[in-house]
């Protein structure tokens, strides 16, 4: 039987597009400054939310000028938002909020560590700072970002009780190659029905690259699960990397949106397409991956330092 609260959650974050610009490329200062501005404005004609951090170079700057060439079309925000003190949240949230010329926050990612961490899981006065923050308008939802090595401080918040009412989901790398929320919270989220972003996409770039260019993955570990991947990706018989991605993340009822970047307008295009009228991968492709997940996070994510994968 599901519990009451696991049947309030089916409204929560509804309202994201199914698939979020993700900015990281808009910081690349090898591509010319207008070629970024002009790909993150076709994002913003095609009317989804974005993900972006005053950390991604000058993304900001980028995505100024692309918002003061079209105020009508200014997108929803996610902005990654902590670090490890509750007094720096409101700092954090105008170094992002002042270069974009915008008053107010629509969904804060809490980045957390240290004694602000320890408050989340504890049911500490940092919910109080979010209440206070949502009170003001500044802030007007919050999600928590979740990885293999955060999992425990956001399974003992959870199980408190204490994000309930002010912090309205999980965002976490989920892709084909990549489940960062351990198999214990993975197994409360999907028990409590708690809303998902799933980040990375295409986990990187194409499987087949990935498998095979030296290099092209960032870590042996991503190269090594596109080893394993990639036939079940034929298998599937669809033709395009992003569409198998974006079907695997919405192939769970708790993804409200996937978090994928591009520097190309075309490759944008395919985000866009295949976000339109998702249907679910066939159910033994979507369990393989499953599967193989549960595996690797046991044998690796849980065990990983912070940061190294
Ligand atoms: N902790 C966090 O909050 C966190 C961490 C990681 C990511 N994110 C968010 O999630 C977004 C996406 O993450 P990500 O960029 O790491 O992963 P991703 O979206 O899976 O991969 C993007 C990479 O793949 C390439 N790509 C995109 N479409 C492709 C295609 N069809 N074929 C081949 N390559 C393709 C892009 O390069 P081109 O530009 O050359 O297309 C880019 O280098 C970020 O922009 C960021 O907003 C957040």
């Amino acid at each position: 039987m599901p519990t009451k609260s696991s049947l309030d959650k089916s409204n929560l974050l509804s309202d994201l597009s199914p698939y979020i610009y993700g900015t990281t490329r808009l910081g690349d200062e090898k591509i010319p400054f207008d070629d970024r501005v002009h790909v993150a404005r076709l994002a913003m004609e095609a009317g989804v939310w974005f993900h972006t951090s005053h950390t991604y170079g000058d993304a900001l700057q980028v995505l100024r000028a692309a918002f003061d060439q079209d105020r009508r079309h200014v997108p929803r925000l996610i902005v990654k938002i902590g670090w490890s003190r509750t007094d720096e949240l409101r700092e954090v949230i105008h170094q992002n909020l002042d270069p974009l010329g915008l008053g107010v926050l629509e969904l804060g990612q809490l980045c957390l560590s240290g004694s602000l961490a320890e408050e989340f899981a504890n049911g500490g006065k940092c919910y109080q700072t979010f209440a206070e923050l949502k009170r003001e308008g500044l802030v007007r939802r919050f999600v928590l970002e979740v990885f293999p090595w955060t999992s425990d401080m956001a399974l003992k918040a959870l199980r408190g009780g204490y994000p309930e009412g002010i912090v309205d989901g999980c965002i976490f790398y989920l892709n084909p190659l990549q489940r960062f929320a351990s198999n214990e919270l993975w197994g409360l989220m999907v028990e409590r029905n708690e809303p998902m972003i799933a980040m990375r996409t295409v986990s990187g770039g194409n499987v087949h690259s990935l498998r095979d260019v030296p290099g092209y993955a960032w870590k042996p570990y991503l190269q090594q699960r596109a080893v394993e991947v990639a036939p079940i990706f034929e298998r599937s018989g669809i033709a395009s990397w992003t569409e198998f991605c974006v079907r695997f993340a919405h192939g769970f009822p708790q993804v409200r949106a996937t978090v994928g970047a591009t520097s190309h307008g075309d490759r944008l295009k395919e985000f866009l397409a295949a976000a339109e009228n998702i249907e679910p991968l066939p159910a033994d492709i979507q369990n393989e991956i499953i599967k193989l997940q549960y595996r690797w996070s046991d044998e690796l994510d849980i065990q990983a330092e912070p940061w190294t994968m």
